[in-house]
C-alpha cells in the first residue's frame, strides 16, 4: 500500500510558519496583514470554505474580514464594494469564493481585483505572470499541491506528469507549475479518448475533475504519486475525491486522502499568499 500524503499535517506546519512571520511583521511594520473575503450568497459548500479561510485566518493571528452579500446582489454593488477594499490601505488580500450566482459575470469581478490584492492569483495579469515564468502570486491550490508533491521527496525533473482537469483554478495552473520543476507534462480532461491509457504513464498523477471515483486502481502507474483535488459528495452526503482511494493506494507510491489531502493545502497556501501580498505593498 502506498503511503498517505498527511495534508492536514503539512497545513497546519504552513499555517504555524505563517503565525510566527505575522507576528514578526507585526512588531516590525506596526500593522498585521489582513485578509478580506467576499461571500455572495448561501452556497453551503462556499460557506463552509469561507468560514475556515478566515478561521485559518485568525489562527495565524492576521487580521480578517468578512463581507457577506445577498444572493440577489448586483453585480454593480459587488464591483463597488471591491473597488472600496482596492483602496483600502487595512486590506492586503481581497478573495471573492467563486462561484458566483449566475448574474454575475465572474471574469469580470476577478479583474476588479488589483493585481496587488489579489491573493487568489486569478487575475488576468497574475496569469500572464505565471505563463510568462514571472514571479507572481501563484493560485493557492496548485501552490498547495506542489507542496505535498514535494514532501515525498519524489524529484520531478524528466518525470511525467499527467494532470485530469483544465480548470483555470486548478488544472492549468498546476500544469504550469509542473512544467517549470520540468517534468514531461500532459492535461487531460473529459474529452480525453482512453484516460486509463494516459493516466498509467504518469510518475505523477494530479486528478481535478470534480467525478467521484473517476480515477481507479487501474488506471494508475505502479509507484505513482498520486493527488486528489475533488471535493464531491457520495450518496451518504460523505466528502469524497476524484480517485478512488482504496484501489488506487494499493498501487501509488504515494496518495492524498479526501478529505484531508488537498483541501487545507488550499488555505495554507492563501494564508502564505496573504503574507507575499502584504510585504509587497508594505515596502
Ligand atoms: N472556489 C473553489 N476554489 C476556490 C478558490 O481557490 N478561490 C476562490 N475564490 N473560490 C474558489
Amino acid at each position: 500500500m502506498g503511503m498517505i500524503i498527511d495534508g492536514k499535517a503539512i497545513s497546519q506546519a504552513v499555517k504555524d510558519e505563517v503565525r510566527a512571520e505575522v507576528a514578526e511583521l507585526e512588531t516590525k511594520f506596526g500593522r498585521k496583514p489582513c485578509l478580506c473575503v467576499i461571500i455572495v450568497g448561501e452556497n453551503p459548500a462556499s460557506q463552509v470554505y469561507v468560514r475556515n479561510k478566515v478561521k485559518a485566518a485568525e489562527y495565524t493571528g492576521m487580521g480578517s474580514r468578512l463581507i457577506a452579500l445577498p444572493a440577489e446582489v448586483s453585480e454593480e454593488e459587488l464591483l463597488a464594494q471591491i473597488a472600496a477594499l482596492n483602496e483600502d490601505a487595512g486590506v492586503d488580500g481581497i478573495l471573492v469564493q467563486l462561484p458566483l450566482p449566475k448574474h454575475i459575470d465572474e471574469e469580470k469581478v476577478i479583474d476588479a481585483i488589483s493585481p496587488a490584492k489579489d491573493v487568489d492569483g486569478f487575475h488576468a495579469s497574475n496569469v500572464a505572470g505565471l505563463w510568462l515564468g514571472k514571479d507572481c502570486i501563484v493560485p493557492c491550490t496548485p501552490a498547495g499541491i506542489m507542496r505535498l508533491i514535494d514532501s515525498t521527496g519524489v524529484d520531478l525533473c524528466g518525470k511525467t506528469a499527467v494532470v485530469v482537469g483544465r480548470s483555470n483554478i486548478v488544472g492549468k495552473p498546476v500544469a504550469k507549475l509542473l512544467l517549470d520543476r520540468n517534468a514531461t507534462m500532459t492535461i487531460a480532461h473529459s474529452r480525453t479518448a482512453d484516460l486509463g491509457a494516459v493516466t498509467r504513464q504518469a510518475d505523477v498523477l494530479v486528478v481535478a475533475v470534480g467525478k467521484a471515483g473517476l480515477v481507479t486502481g487501474d488506471m494508475v502507474k505502479p509507484g505513482a504519486v498520486v493527488i486528489d483535488v475533488g471535493m464531491n459528495r457520495d450518496s451518504a452526503g460523505r466528502l469524497c475525491g476524484d480517485v478512488d482511494f482504496t484501489s488506487c493506494a494499493d498501487v501509488a507510491g504515494w496518495i492524498t486522502p479526501v478529505p484531508g489531502g488537498v483541501g487545507p493545502m488550499t488555505i495554507a497556501m492563501l494564508m502564505k499568499n496573504t503574507i507575499r501580498c502584504y510585504l509587497q505593498r508594505i515596502q
